[in-house]
């Protein structure tokens, strides 16, 4: 379904990314794990089309200058010269790490935001209706500013916002940073259900190893923008240099 082939990303002379390649298939959940500035969320953002807006960005300003190399193909389309927007249309959905929804919306607006690619209003009633099933909790909260959520609230939204789309792929960027056990496993059990009962694939971004292999098929182990390794969770663990060096457990 998607087949990412040596993705270089340049930061002017600072490669960040450099000869990652990875395929994920329809119906999987693919995890991305690696520690802090490893390059998870640029692979991520590279797959949505995001390096290129970078790109668009840094010109206008002049000051400095990004690379992309590369391809990038999903269901055996090239798309890594589509805009943010082309690839989001493919059906192909960022959800950002530490949520970022927008501060002055209600929740319900949010989502409602999300939803910019449904194409009707019955659909996004249904989107609704699914996303508040799933986060009972953004139901009750739907009409609060989305600035004054809690963590966890926020990352719900976040994940909720991302559904509405009904997107085939979702780029799931490191969900369980920064929140308390309990709400973590409540959203490791909502990630579950997108995957397991409402089909999406999706590739998640992970730094917190347990929560990345509890719930994927295979891996990918990210280390100063390489890829290093792939494998499912007990291979990798397997692997005592991969284990201590790399997963840090
Ligand atoms: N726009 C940018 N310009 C310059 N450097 C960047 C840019 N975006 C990211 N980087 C650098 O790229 C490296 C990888 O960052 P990235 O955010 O991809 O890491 P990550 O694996 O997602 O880390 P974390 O787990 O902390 O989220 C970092 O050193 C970061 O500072
Ligand atoms: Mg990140």
């Amino acid at each position: 379904m998607l087949e990412v082939k040596n993705v270089r990303v340049k930061y002017d002379t600072a490669t960040i990314l450099d000869d990652a390649s990875l395929n994920v298939e329809k119906g999987e959940l693919v995890g991305l794990v690696g520690p802090n500035g490893a390059g998870k969320t640029t692979l991520l953002r590279a797959i949505a089309g995001l390096i290129n807006w970078d790109r668009e960005v840094l010109r206008g300003t002049r000051k400095s200058d990004v690379t992309f190399e590369g391809t990038i193909e999903f269901e055996g389309e090239r798309i890594d010269r589509l805009s943010a927007f082309g690839v989001a249309k493919k059906g192909i959905q960022l959800c950002p790490q530490m949520g970022r929804p927008f501060p002055e919306m209600s929740v319900k607006d949010n989502l409602l935001a999300g939803a910019y690619l449904c194409k009707s209003r019955k659909e996004v009633q249904q989107s609704l209706t699914r996303v508040y099933e799933l986060f009972p909790r953004l139901k009750e909260r739907e009409k609060q500013l989305a600035g004054t959520l809690s963590g966890g609230e926020r990352q719900m939204l976040a994940v909720g916002r991302s559904l509405m789309r009904r997107p085939k792929l979702m780029l799931v960027d490191e969900p369980s940073s920064g929140l308390a056990p309990k709400i973590k496993d409540d959203l490791f059990k909502r990630v579950e259900e997108i995957y397991k009962e409402l089909g999406v694939t999706i590739l998640l971004a992970e730094q917190d190893i347990s929560f990345a292999f509890a719930l994927s098929k295979r891996n990918y182990v990210v280390s100063r923008g390489h890829i290093i390794a792939q494998g499912t969770a007990q291979e990798l663990l397997k692997d005592e240099t991969i284990r201590k060096t790399y997963l840090g457990m």
